[in-house]
């Protein structure tokens, strides 16, 4: 069993992203509503929020709703926009109490006028907060999110407010919904799933990826520790040598 001291005696991922995926399967081996496993995620959400902040993550990033996502029954769709809405409400003063800053990604304009409101409104509530960035992507999709900021630097360019020899790695990456955030040291997928499925496909270029076949709704702190352990166990080079790691730590 990891412990919490284990973790925080190595360096801890400053940033880690999460597909928390599995809940309908989860829900289907209990011959349950797929919409029960999506509640007993929203738990697990608030297990792993509580084991990053006692790790000392600075940042949190999870995926809560796909642009594909819109695809789904309807009653899917409105299930999960109540349970973001329900999950705002009820948990807004222990964001605060935790100092815990709320943020929200993605095609937001599609959401309907209650849940895209409700986002807002927690994050005008926390914005004050500086402990950890609890950063949830609703109606995201990483191509849209590249594509939009492309338009934008575009438009730009056009009213000749940039020169388009001014567009480099770093001025793009100010145009993504990301800005305010680093680039996630660990991305974590559950459900023994190995894809990205269209998520911050810019910001993981340099990021190690973690996969377990645990469903999300599962997803405990010990899990968790277990990604970052083994995150730790691990030798992030960004295309150095081994060597050149070894001599820049000297
Ligand atoms: C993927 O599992 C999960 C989702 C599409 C929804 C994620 C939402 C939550 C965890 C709810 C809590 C979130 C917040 C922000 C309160 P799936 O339904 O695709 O599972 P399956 O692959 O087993 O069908």
């Amino acid at each position: 069993m990891i412990s919490l001291e284990d973790i925080k005696s190595n360096p801890v991922p400053n940033h880690i992203a999460i597909i928390m995926d599995g809940n309908g399967r989860w829900a289907k081996q209990r011959q349950q509503q797929r919409i029960d496993g999506h509640i007993q995620g929203a738990s697990a959400l608030k297990n792993t929020l509580e084991g990053c902040l006692a790790a000392g993550v600075k940042y949190l990033t999870v995926y809560a709703f796909s642009l594909e996502n819109w695809n789904r029954s309807p009653l899917e769709v409105e299930g999960l926009m109540d349970l973001f809405v329900r999950y705002c409400h009820t948990e807004v003063d222990n964001l605060n109490k935790n100092n815990i800053r709320f943020r929200a990604i993605g095609k937001l304009d599609m959401l309907n006028d209650e849940c895209y409101q409700t986002l807002r409104i927690t994050e005008q509530k926390t914005e004050q907060n500086s402990a950890l960035t609890l950063t949830i992507a609703i109606s995201y999709g990483s191509r849209w999110e590249i594509v939009n900021a492309a338009q934008q630097l575009a438009k730009e360019v056009e009213a000749h407010q940039i020169k388009s020899e001014q567009i480099d790695e770093r001025l793009f990456t100010n145009y993504l919904m990301t800005d305010f955030m680093p680039d996630p040291d660990l991305l974590i997928r559950t459900s023994g799933e190995y894809r990205i499925s269209n998520y911050l496909l810019w910001q993981i270029a340099y990021t190690e990826l973690y996969f377990t076949d645990v469903l999300w709704p599962d997803f405990t702190k010990e899990e968790l520790y277990k990604a970052i352990a083994d995150f730790q166990r691990r030798e992030r080079r960004f295309g150095k040598t081994s060597e050149q790691i070894k001599d820049t730590a000297k």
